[in-house]
């Protein structure tokens, strides 16, 4: 809890005592409601539509209520990052960096974040620090305020390049707790690990709980414990899959949590978070008002339900409670991942011996908290060793990485026999992964050299090297008409996938 700010002090005249107090009381309240103030920030834009329309929202769809959401009040909104930067180039033809661009452009009050995979940026692998430090300060330079940095083993040395880049910047600095449950997590080991992000420069500390299984007692719980070593500002971050979230938003509200993440109602709840119009109405009229008119919601609801109806057939997130997340704990994505993994395989019917197999590979995998790509790392090889029947006959090469120590350090011990199936001779690496990647912009900036219009476009590259060779050669052969030339040389690029 931040410590209380002295009250003014009190008028000696006795004779004006009845006002004094009358006035005390209506100059009290404000200050008080001011300090105990709950923020939100919408998801709408990222992870509301990740979690429950495959990241399809294009640019266009956002744009309508632009302006009718810079004036809500939110603390800010999350509209970048994670899977919608593949996505767009990928599904929507359309250029990232251009979406934050027109976004930063129309919300000129509310301030912009987005979320940041640590040394894996956007992207599904570590890239170099060069490129690291460069996507950062692009990725401020084009409009964002806050940005918020995890690990999705909790390796700080995945972070540690992005968030001194990002202090660099001047940018809000928020380090995450990816939250999970294992035998090796524990109350105390979050708390220590709020502690490292603050001497690591954090601004803000969030608990991620990207699966939903936050409770209520333990949210409130590890806030208190954050709050008492760090004095920093919490979020809370929940996805609604197992019922719990809104819960967990009070619980962690009344210790003390400072913001917490919400998706307006068309976008909210089954795997996305706790609906802003809800949270908003259960806090109106306390000291945690959030003072957010309700009325103003309402435009966007509308806005977005249309948004929704449209892409219906995208639609696929959970509807309803998921207990297979209290379970197996498993996060909303994963569980649509292995359910089309496995019709693709025309094995639906294995599904339930998967997710009975997901626990067992992820504590011989060191109990990592299940969230892109570890979550894709432990998902698929359960499958593979449901599918084929024997277990870790066959092991990507993502997952030979993993115990390589590619990935970063596990929270808790592999399984040594499993290690050495995995990884026969080889030598796990030491240090810290990004550090054995040798730079790549140089490499790419010469490869892409004559077709780069923005330098924005090396990172593209850098980060999805087919999916932006396809997307550049579109944009640009519209843009400038050079296709034949640009798709000829592309094609000739050879840059590693
Ligand atoms: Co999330």
């Amino acid at each position: 809890m931040e410590p209380r700010k002295k009250r003014p002090n009190k008028q000696q005249d006795n004779s004006l005592v009845k006002n004094v107090a009358e006035e005390e009381k209506v100059q009290a309240q404000p200050e008080k409601q001011k300090k105990k103030k709950v923020f939100i920030t919408e998801t709408a834009l990222r992870d509301a539509h990740q979690s429950i329309m495959a990241t399809r929202m294009r640019t266009k769809d956002m744009l309508p209520v632009a302006e009718l959401m810079d004036e809500v009040g939110y603390h800010s909104l999350e509209v970048w990052g994670g899977a919608t930067f593949d996505a767009c180039m990928r599904f929507l033809d359309e250029d990232p960096w251009q979406r934050l661009r027109e976004l930063r452009k129309r919300f000129k009050k509310t301030k912009l974040q987005m979320l940041l995979r640590g040394q894996n940026l956007v992207g599904y692998r570590h890239y170099a620090d060069d490129a690291v430090r460069e996507f950062v300060k692009r990725a401020v330079g084009n409009g964002l305020d806050i940005i918020r940095v995890f690990d999705a083993l909790n390796d700080l040395r995945n972070m540690e390049v992005a968030a001194d880049q990002i202090k660099k910047e001047g940018c809000h600095l928020q380090m995450c707790i990816s939250y999970t449950i294992s035998p090796v997590h524990s109350l105390d080991s979050f708390a220590k690990l709020s502690q490292e992000m603050k001497n690591m420069g954090a601004d803000s500390i969030c608990i991620k709980d990207m699966a939903g299984l936050l409770s209520p007692v333990d949210a409130a719980n590890l806030v208190r414990a954050i709050k008492e070593k760090t004095s920093l500002p919490v979020q809370v971050h929940c996805h609604y899959t197992s019922g719990m979230a809104s819960m967990a938003y009070f619980a962690a509200i009344e210790a003390g949590a400072d913001v917490v993440d919400c998706a307006i109602s068309p976008l909210s709840m089954g795997t996305s978070q706790p609906a802003t119009e809800a949270i908003v109405a259960a806090l109106k009229g306390s000291e945690m008002d959030t003072g957010i008119e309700l009325t103003k919601l309402v435009p966007i609801a509308e806005h977005f339900k249309k948004v929704k109806e449209e892409n219906r057939s995208l639609v696929m997130g959970i509807e309803g409670v998921d207990v297979n997340v209290l379970i197996y704990q498993i996060p909303g994505g994963m569980y649509s991942n292995l359910v089309s993994q496995l019709k693709e395989q025309n094995a639906l019917e294995k599904l339930h011996d998967v997710l009975e197999e997901v626990p067992k590979v992820r504590k011989e995998m060191g109990y990592p908290p299940l969230v892109t790509p570890t979550s894709q790392l432990v998902g698929t090889q359960a499958t593979l060793n449901v599918l084929t029947g024997n277990r870790w006959k066959v092991v990507p090469k993502e997952v030979k990485n993993y115990f390589l120590g590619f990935y970063g350090r596990p929270p808790g011990k592999m399984d040594e026999e499993i290690k050495k199936i995995v990884i026969g001779e080889d030598e796990p690496i030491k240090g810290r992964p990004g550090e054995i990647l040798e730079p790549e912009l140089e490499k790419a900036r010469e490869v892409m050299e004559p077709w780069i219009v923005e330098p924005e476009d090396v990172l593209s590259y850098v980060l999805f090297p087919a999916v932006a060779k396809d997307f550049l050669v579109r944009k640009y052969a519209r843009e400038t008409k050079r296709d034949v030339g640009l798709q000829e040389a592309i094609e000739n690029v050879a840059y590693p996938v």
